[in-house]
C-alpha cells in the first residue's frame, strides 16, 4: 500500500457503526490498523461490533453517544482523550429517522433536527476544535444523494415506500454546506472536512424499486456494505491531503446522469 493511504497510528472516531453502512465502514477502518472508536446510542449493538472486530485482531473500542445531547458529546471527547489522546479523524455516519413521511409530526421533525442538525454541528464543533488545536485532522461526513437532489417519486411507484420524509432532504442538504463551513473554519489548522454522498443501500426493498433504482445508476446496482469503506479511508488519509470542502458521490453514477 502507498504510505499516504495508511491510517496506522491514527485514532479514528466513527458514529453509528452498527448500522447498514456503518458496519462496513467499521470493517474497512479497523482493517487499516488504526485505533477505531465506535460510538452510538445502543450499547449492546456497538459492543457486538467491537467484539467481532477485536476477535479479528483489530483495535476497536465501543463508546456510548447521543450526538443530539451536548453533554454526551463533551463527555465522549473527555473519555477518548483520557484513554487515547486527541483523535486524528472523525466519521459522522449516524442518522436518526423519526419522521416517516411528508406529514410526519412537528415533534418528529424537531427530534430529527436535534440529532441530525444540532448533533452534527456539535460533533464538528467539539471534535473539530480538538483536531484544530492539534494542527491536523480529517472529518468525513456521510451525506446522501438525497442531500444534493430532490425526490424521484417514479422510483417508488407500486410500492409502499414512496412517502418520503422532508427532514432527511433538509438535514442532508444542510450537512453538505456545513461541510464547507467547517472546511473553511478549520482549513488554516490543517483539518479537512469532506462529504460523501452515497446512493441507496440494497436492503431487500421491493423488486420493482431495486430494478428502477439500479437502472438509474451507471453500474446497474444499489450500494452494499463494501462500497463506502475505501472512500472513507482515502478521505481520512494523507492520500487526500489537498481535498477539503468536497462532495464525493459514491452512488454508482446515479447523480451523474
Ligand atoms: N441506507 C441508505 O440507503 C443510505 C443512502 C445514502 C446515505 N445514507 C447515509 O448513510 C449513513 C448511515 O445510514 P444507514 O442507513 O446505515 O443508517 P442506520 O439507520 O442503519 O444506522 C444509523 C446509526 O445511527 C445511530 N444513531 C441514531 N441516532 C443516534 C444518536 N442520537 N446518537 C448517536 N448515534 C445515533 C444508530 O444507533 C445507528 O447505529 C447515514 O448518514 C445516512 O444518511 C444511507
Amino acid at each position: 500500500m502507498h504510505p499516504d493511504f495508511s491510517l496506522k497510528d491514527h485514532t479514528i472516531l466513527l458514529t453509528g457503526a452498527a448500522g447498514l453502512f456503518g458496519r462496513g465502514i467499521a470493517s474497512a477502518l479497523a482493517g487499516t490498523g488504526a485505533t477505531l472508536i465506535i460510538a452510538s446510542r445502543n450499547a449492546d449493538n456497538i459492543q457486538l461490533v467491537a467484539d467481532e472486530e477485536t476477535a479479528r485482531g483489530h483495535h476497536v473500542f465501543a463508546e456510548i453517544l447521543d450526538q443530539g445531547n451536548e453533554l454526551s458529546v463533551l463527555s465522549l471527547r473527555s473519555r477518548i482523550e483520557e484513554r487515547h489522546g486527541c483523535i486524528h479523524g472523525l466519521v459522522n455516519n449516524s442518522v436518526l429517522r423519526p419522521m416517516k413521511g411528508a406529514n410526519g409530526t412537528v415533534a418528529q421533525w424537531e427530534e430529527s433536527m436535534r440529532v441530525n442538525a444540532t448533533g452534527v454541528m456539535l460533533m464538528h464543533r467539539v471534535f473539530g476544535k480538538s483536531m484544530a488545536d492539534a494542527g491536523r485532522g480529517s472529518i468525513v461526513n456521510i451525506g446522501s444523494i438525497q442531500g444534493v437532489i430532490g425526490p424521484s417519486y417514479e422510483l417508488y411507484e407500486g410500492t409502499t415506500m414512496g412517502d418520503l420524509p422532508p427532514d432527511y432532504f433538509f438535514h442532508k442538504g444542510g450537512m453538505l454546506n456545513l461541510t464547507r463551513f467547517y472546511a473553511a473554519l478549520y482549513g488554516p489548522h490543517a483539518v479537512r472536512v469532506n462529504y460523501l454522498s452515497p446512493g441507496g443501500f440494497y436492503n431487500n426493498q421491493p423488486e420493482s424499486f431495486v430494478k428502477r433504482f439500479s437502472e438509474h445508476t451507471m453500474l446497474n446496482r444499489m450500494a452494499d456494505d463494501r462500497d463506502l469503506g475505501g472512500a472513507v479511508v482515502f478521505l481520512l488519509s494523507d492520500a487526500s491531503r489537498y481535498i477539503t470542502g468536497a462532495n464525493l458521490p459514491v452512488d454508482g453514477g446515479y447523480t451523474a446522469k
